[in-house]
């Protein structure tokens, strides 16, 4: 049977992100949408283009998850959520919208767990941390969320460039769960990020997926641009899966 897969994956043609139809009825759960607070979508028109698209190609529920971190001091839980709540009445039919965040590994993320989170689904965490040097504090901060019954995904594991794959394990293995972006497996993130998120998507190390998305046009570019065999198709399916999971 193994063989039969491996001979129908060799000759079936390649499918992009889109062509495959992985955008209809996907819940997002790590975007940059929310207009003017951080360095995503900056104008109320921009977003509400961007998510008009989204719902032709049957995009169903997204994550708003802005930046927090202390380079951007006046991203906190409350101004987020009234800038939220005021964003909605702009928002477009056809797509349900939440609040989250991704929250930068930095010194300030201590007083944020004071303050209270804005998670995923209640439980789980988006963090992310420099990609130039590692965090001096994930282990800890891994250790404490979890404490608190809070779930770490570390998004975008593919880009920390000092990452071996002993670390990957490692990590895992703590119970950090890793959320995979998109757009690595195209290279927007450059060659050696590509092939890392190759290399963990082809293990079965993610456990999710997100758009992280900036702006629209690069976006759409990018998962036009990813070709899939069958078999690439099916993990990407699995996490996709995973994603309802979090709304
Ligand atoms: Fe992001």
């Amino acid at each position: 049977m193994k063989k039969k897969n491996a001979f129908f994956d060799r000759f079936s043609p390649k499918k992009s992100f889109v062509e495959a139809g992985f955008l209809n009825g996907l819940t997002d759960i790590h975007s940059h949408y929310l207009p003017g607070v951080d360095d995503g979508f900056q104008t109320v028109e921009e977003t509400v283009q961007a998510l008009s698209t989204m719902v032709e190609h049957g995009v169903k529920r997204i994550y708003f998850t802005p930046h927090i971190m202390a380079d951007i001091p006046k991203n906190r839980p409350g101004f987020l959520q009234e800038r939220f709540a005021g964003f909605q009445k702009e928002a477009p039919a056809g797509i349900e919208l939440r609040l989250a965040a991704e929250y930068m590994l930095d010194v300030g993320f201590y007083a944020q767990q004071e303050e209270g989170l804005l998670t995923l689904g209640g439980r789980h965490v988006l963090i992310e941390m420099s990609y130039l040097s590692p965090s001096p504090e994930l282990i800890n901060v891994i250790y404490d969320l979890q404490l608190k019954e809070y779930v770490p995904l570390l998004a975008h594991p593919e880009r920390y460039l000092f990452m071996d794959k002993a670390q990957y394990s490692e990590l895992k293995a703590k119970g950090c769960k890793y959320q995979l972006n998109l757009m690595s497996l195209s290279g927007q993130y450059g060659r050696r990020a590509q092939d890392v998120a190759w290399f963990l998507l082809q293990n079965g190390m993610y456990d999710f997926v997100g758009s992280d998305i900036h702006r629209l046009n690069v976006f759409m570019h990018h998962v036009n641009r990813i070709k899939l065999t069958l078999k690439e198709q099916n993990l990407l399916q699995d996490l996709i899966r995973q994603n309802d999971l979090l709304w």
